[in-house]
Parts: structure tokens; sequence; C-alpha cells
């Protein structure tokens, strides 16, 4: 079963034909970083405008790279939320077009779904059930993943998600968008214990994230004491990751022993982040029995490839979309 998926929910316009649910036969990203770093951010307008001019180039690269043409799929799937509703629009639009006019099933997918289930393409891939910790510029969220397309949510952040934690320190101190990149690049030449910054807590459920305390905490010590730079510079990056980081090992080991788990899944943007691979190893390592999974950078990232393992599933499970499919910017997994 050949699938098509076609990704546009924030800033990379990808597409990926993907068989059976496992093998990659093309898997192809345009990123708009470079169109996007001179604002310091995402720009919704302009991610939308550059999502219509690369969706179709996008597609007919993929396409070209399987080496099939179109008869040759089985369906077409497509992330229409959560997500930017004008970027998720026109995905959504060019899927309904595309499957309309070859013929061909439609099937929608949920973006955090597709992180949840990127780990399938990367071996050693996980069994279900399994504990999945997405990380990314929009979301951090715990969820039990029981089989595909059964996930329940166990925790979430209460205010910023950790890939903007990243990224709003890092603009504090005049780093590059994206700045999870930026800081994680400095803090590898910095002292972690350098400073101390708050542990964030969070009233309500304990597998909750908060990380908007760290950020305002990062905000005045710049006020204080200004951007340093050179080695201070890095001290307090890798201080400021170890934050993040320690909140993000802390509750995801803590939700795998509550609900006696033994595998651990990571995904988003953030699963990228070098320190957080390291900590989570080296946590798993203390933890007996405890395996984590943790696949390469390129499936943590935004990709169409991990669209097209939980539309596959979607598929085979008989769900399938009709021409009213709309983008759902705040679909709830
Ligand atoms: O999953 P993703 O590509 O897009 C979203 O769905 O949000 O995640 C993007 C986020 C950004 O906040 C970026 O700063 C962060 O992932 N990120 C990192 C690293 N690489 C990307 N954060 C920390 N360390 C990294 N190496
Ligand atoms: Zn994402």
């Amino acid at each position: 079963m050949k699938i098509l998926a076609i990704e546009t929910s924030c800033d990379e316009t990808a597409a990926a034909v993907v068989e059976d649910g496992v093998r990659v036969l093309a898997d192809v990203v345009a990123t708009q970083i470079d169109i996007h770093r001179r604002w310091g951010g995402v720009v919704p307008e302009l991610a939308s405008r550059n999502h219509v001019v690369q969706v179709m180039p996008v597609v007919d690269e993929a396409l070209a790279l399987a080496g099939i043409s179109p008869a040759a799929l089985d369906a077409v799937a497509v992330t229409s939320g959560p997500g930017l509703v004008g970027a998720l629009l026109v995905g959504v639009q060019a899927a309904k077009a595309l499957a309309l006019a070859w013929g061909k099933p439609l099937v929608r997918v949920n973006h955090l779904e597709g992180h949840l289930v990127a780990a399938f393409l990367a071996d050693p891939a996980p069994e279900f059930p399994y504990l999945g910790l997405v990380v990314s510029g929009g979301h951090t969220s715990l969820y039990a993943a029981r089989a595909f397309g059964d996930y329940q949510l166990l925790g979430q952040t209460r205010d910023d998600a950790a890939g903007e934690a990243f990224d709003k320190g890092a603009k504090l101190l005049g780093l590059p968008y994206p700045g999870g990149v930026a800081i994680d690049r400095l803090a590898r030449e910095g002292n972690p214990a350098a400073h101390r910054f708050p542990k964030a807590i969070v009233k309500g459920s304990d597998l909750d994230f908060s990380f908007s305390g760290l950020k305002t905490a990062l905000l005045h010590h710049v006020r204080k004491h200004g951007v340093p730079e050179g080695p201070p510079l890095a001290d307090l990056c890798a201080s400021y990751q170890e934050a993040i980081v320690r909140a993000l090992v802390e509750k995801a080991f803590r939700a795998a022993r509550r609900l006696q788990f033994d595998q651990l899944v990571l995904s988003g943007g953030v699963a990228a982040n070098s320190r957080l691979r390291a900590a989570v190893e080296e946590r798993a390592r203390e933890y007996e029995g405890m395996r984590v999974f943790l696949p390469p950078v390129r499936l943590c990232t935004d990709n169409a490839a991990m669209i097209a393992v939980a539309g596959t599933h979607a598929l085979l499970r008989g769900e399938r979309a009709g021409p009213e499919l709309n983008a759902d910017p705040a679909w709830r997994l």
C-alpha cells in the first residue's frame, strides 16, 4: 500500500511517499526557515503564501523520487490540524484536489499523531503500548499510545511549549531563529550548573509542564546583567537549556513509572536537542528496563513521512475524508 502525504501545518512544506506505513520511498521537506528568520519567528501569512508556491513542486518531487506515477498510489493523506489555519488550508486544498483528480481516497491526519508515530520509520521501532513525548514549537504533550488511533493525553504545557521556551529565550539573548538550534549549539561549550533557574511548579496535574516562569527568569537576568558574550553566554544557554531538559525528563519518567511503561518515544523539533537526547539516554540507563526511542532528527522535525504512517493506519481502519474536509487549527488529539 503506497500513500502520498502532504504536510503544511507550520513553516515546512512537505510531501512523502511511504509504503505499508514503514518504508519511506520519498521524503521531501522544503523549509521556510530563511524566509521567517528576518522576522524572528514564523509569520503565518508568509507561511501560507510560500506553501502555495511550494506545495505542487514538493509533491512532484516526492513522486519523482519514489519513481511512481499517481496511478500507483492507494491514497492521499494530509495534515488537517492542529496548526496555522492558513498554512493548513494550502495542504488540505492541494490534497483534496489531487485525490479528486486521481480518483484516490483521502484521509486526514492529526499533526500530533504524526509526531507520535514517526518512530515507526526508525530502526529499532517501538511497539505499542508506549509513552510518547511530543516536544515541538507548538506542543509539549505526554501521551499514552496504546494502538494506532488510540492515544490518551496524560499531561501538557499550561503555557509555552518547550520549543517556544527555546525560541523566546534565544530571542532575549539576541540569537537567531530558530532559537532551539542556536541555544543547543552554544550550550555545548557552556556549564549547565553556572546559573540556577527556577523549577516550574505546576498546580493540579503533576504531569503538566510550565515554561513561562523560566522565560521570565531569563528576562529578569538579562535586564539586570545584560546579555553576556563569549563563555558567559554559553554558560547562560547551557543553564537555561538544562532547566527545560530537566523538566521534560522528570515528567516523562514520572509518567513512565506511574503507568508502568517500559518504552519512551520522543518526537517533535525539540527532540533534536542534543542535551535532551543525552539526558533521556542517561536516565534510561539508571531506570532498569526502560527503552528509549529517539528517531533521527529528520523524523523529529516536521515532515510528511510521519503523516503517511498515521494516514496508512487511518485508511486501514476505514477512515475517509470527503470534499468537505476543512483545516482544523485547534484539533485536539
Ligand atoms: O516539530 P517542529 O519542527 O515544528 C513544530 O511543529 O513546532 O519544531 C520546531 C521547534 C522550534 O521551536 C525549534 O526551536 C525547536 O523545534 N528545535 C530545537 C532544536 N531543533 C529544533 N530545540 C532545541 N534544540 C534543538 N536542537
Ligand atoms: Zn510539528
